[in-house]
């Protein structure tokens, strides 16, 4: 890695991603925030949140789904923070439905914004390392719903199994070079993706508002609802010197829900 460590976090405005960006300015590295226009006040919150840590940031707006635009983000955290190192491609979107209500249109928002994403996002790193002979790494949001499907939750599962056999391919293809491409799968993180299960849930069960984020995080052996520092934790792993020698990994972070 250069000199200047230096990571791109999509979907940084909030939730895991603001976790992981700030864990990772507190690791040394410098960060391009990027979000859709819309979060451009919060991502500038984090921004700030990142100086303060005494490291650059700056905002970078993107729509993860569209490779052109990715691709100008990677350029654009070259030009800004002088190198690029890593790469989390956190951006994702939750759908809760019933399999058989599942639309030709959602399919085609949820696999755009999880999966392509993770792809054009592996590219356009990939093709940036290899070009400045930077042994990169390249850290994606996958979740318990890429091990396990879970009902009403089936075009996110399917979308999250794709995000683990892309990465099991791309580490493979991208070996030889000495980048490496892991996974991380977090269980019930308390942010806005659950508030929105939760709420969807209870209209599909009728169960009680917070209901059924209750009766899932009382599912958790280690007791407690997940926070994004447990997910930032794992991604500071797989952005350090301590995995050098791990590729290829989709890696629970879930206090304890599934077993593998
Ligand atoms: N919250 C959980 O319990 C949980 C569990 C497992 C996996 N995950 C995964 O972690 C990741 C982050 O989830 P979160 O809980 O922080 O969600 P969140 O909704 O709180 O934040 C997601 C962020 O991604 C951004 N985003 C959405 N679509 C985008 C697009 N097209 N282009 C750029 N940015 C876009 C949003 O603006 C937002 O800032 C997602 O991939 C999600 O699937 C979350």
């Amino acid at each position: 890695m250069s000199d200047t460590r230096v990571a791109l976090v999509t979907g940084s405005g909030q939730g895991i991603g603001r976790g992981i960006a700030l864990k990772l300015a507190s690791d040394g590295f410098d960060i391009a925030v990027a979000d859709l226009p819309f979060q451009e006040e919060k991502a500038a919150g984090v921004v700030k949140e990142i100086e303060a840590l005494g490291r650059k940031a700056f905002f970078t707006p993107v729509d993860v789904s569209d490779k052109t635009q990715i691709e100008a983000a990677v350029a654009a955290t070259v030009d800004t923070l002088g190198g690029f190192d890593v790469i989390v491609n956190n951006a994702g979107i939750a759908q809760i439905k019933p399999f058989l209500d599942i639309t030709e249109e959602d399919l085609d928002k949820i696999f755009k914004i999880n999966v392509n994403s993770v792809v054009f996002g592996t590219q356009a790193a990939a093709k940036s390392f290899i070009e400045r002979g930077v042994k990169g790494r390249i850290i994606s949001a996958a979740s318990i719903a890429s091990i396990k499907g879970f009902p009403i939750l089936g075009a996110y599962s399917a979308s999250k199994f794709a995000v683990r056999g892309f990465t099991q391919v791309a580490a493979q293809e991208l070996a030889p070079k000495g980048i490496t491409v892991n996974a991380y799968a977090p269980g019930i993180v308390g942010t806005g993706m659950w508030d929105l299960i939760d709420k969807e849930l209870s209209k599909i069960n009728g169960k009680p508002v917070g209901q059924n984020l209750k009766e899932n995080v009382d599912s958790i052996a280690l007791g407690r609802i997940e926070t994004p520092d447990d997910v930032a934790g794992v991604v500071s792993f797989f952005a350090s010197e301590n995995a050098d020698y791990v590729t290829g990994q989709v890696l629970l972070v879930d206090g304890g829900m599934l077993y593998n």
